[in-house]
């Protein structure tokens, strides 16, 4: 039995489940993706400068960078020994549990950013990591999959803190807050570069939520969003950006976020999420029609490991 169809009758004995056996069902029909870890190189994009192999994608600080690094952004170093510890993926090439549930929640995304032809998905290498309300393993999810894909040789990953009323992403990592995305929004001598920040995962670069202000919700739904999250999109198409975005049911920033990504990725927090928070999330998102369901918290499978695991599905709107 596979993951998706352990997941499906985990669910299933917890009375939620049409979405899941959906989502079981639909992953069952294709194909595996080919080559077992090895992701796409994005269309049309030159490999990023000075790329190692996977397994030095932790570089100092200082090294040679993408254009990203090329512009002013500052620059930090992760402690990766303490964030491996607390049980997010680093670099180091270690093959621990939770690295290998995201190599694996991580191929079909990448598969689908870099599609080319009619497989092409508009917008495919902007994610937006979401779930019907807080707690669920949004930011938990969103790091540990800008982690485990810039472990990718070639693969250039933007994590932008989106959760612009309960950011975290900046201090779960261990740095200190930063301008980021409502300063982008607020002040319109700003670019992205600007705000950008460098980290010692040579891949890994980031955009903080930035400077709160009275206005923060007006910001997020404003047109300059729609604008930047344009200038976003064009400027590093060749990237993967992933967006830690606010839960569904407590703001309205991902419903219009979701107009602008190609893919989102809905976690949903196995055991707790009801099915109808489910149901009225998809109802706020469906306009993105590539959406991901990762059941994080899933139950542990030999009581070895001390976090909870992740299983993933897909969800296709509109079936
Ligand atoms: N799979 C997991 N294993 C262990 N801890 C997790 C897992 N998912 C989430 N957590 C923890 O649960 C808490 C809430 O997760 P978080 O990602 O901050 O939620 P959200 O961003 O959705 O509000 C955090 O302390 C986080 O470290
Ligand atoms: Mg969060």
């Amino acid at each position: 039995m596979d993951l998706i169809q352990r997941a499906a009758e985990r669910l299933k004995q917890a009375n939620e489940l049409s979405l899941v056996e959906k989502a079981a069902a639909k992953r069952h029909e294709k194909p595996e993706p080919p080559g077992s870890d090895a992701p796409p190189r994005p269309a049309g994009s030159a490999p990023a400068d000075g790329a190692e192999a996977a397994e030095s994608a932790a570089a100092p600080a200082g090294a040679p960078e993408t254009d990203i690094g090329r512009t002013h952004a500052r620059q930090f170093a992760l402690d990766l020994a303490k964030l491996q510890i607390s049980g997010f993926v680093t670099p180091s090439g270690s093959r621990t549990r939770i690295a290998e549930e995201f190599r694996v929640i991580k191929r079909p995304l990448l598969l689908k950013a870099f599609a080319t032809g009619e497989e092409r998905v508009e917008g495919g290498n902007l994610l937006m990591v979401t779930s019907a309300k807080p707690g669920e393993g949004k930011t938990f999810t969103a790091i540990n999959l800008a982690m485990s894909i810039a472990s990718e040789r070639d693969l250039h990953v933007l994590l932008i803190d989106a959760d612009v009323q309960r950011p975290s992403v900046f201090q779960v990592l261990g740095l200190p807050p930063q301008r980021g995305l409502l300063d982008l929004l607020s002040d319109a001598n700003l670019s992205p570069p600007d705000v950008l920040v460098r980290t010692n995962v040579r891949n890994l670069t980031l955009m903080a939520a930035g400077t709160p202000s009275l206005a923060t919700t007006e910001l997020l739904a404003s047109q300059k969003m729609v604008t930047l999250m344009r200038d976003i999109a064009s400027r590093y198409r060749d990237r993967i950006v992933i967006f830690d975005a606010p839960p569904v049911l407590a703001s309205s920033e991902p419903s219009v976020l979701a107009l602008h990504v190609g893919q989102i990725v809905l976690v949903v927090e196995a055991g707790k999420t009801g099915r109808r928070a489910i149901d009225q999330t998809l109802s706020h998102i469906g306009s993105c029609q590539h959406i991901s369901v990762v059941f994080n918290k899933a139950e542990k499978s030999s009581g070895t490991d001390e976090f909870g695991g992740y299983d993933y599905g897909y969800y296709k709107a509109n079936e």
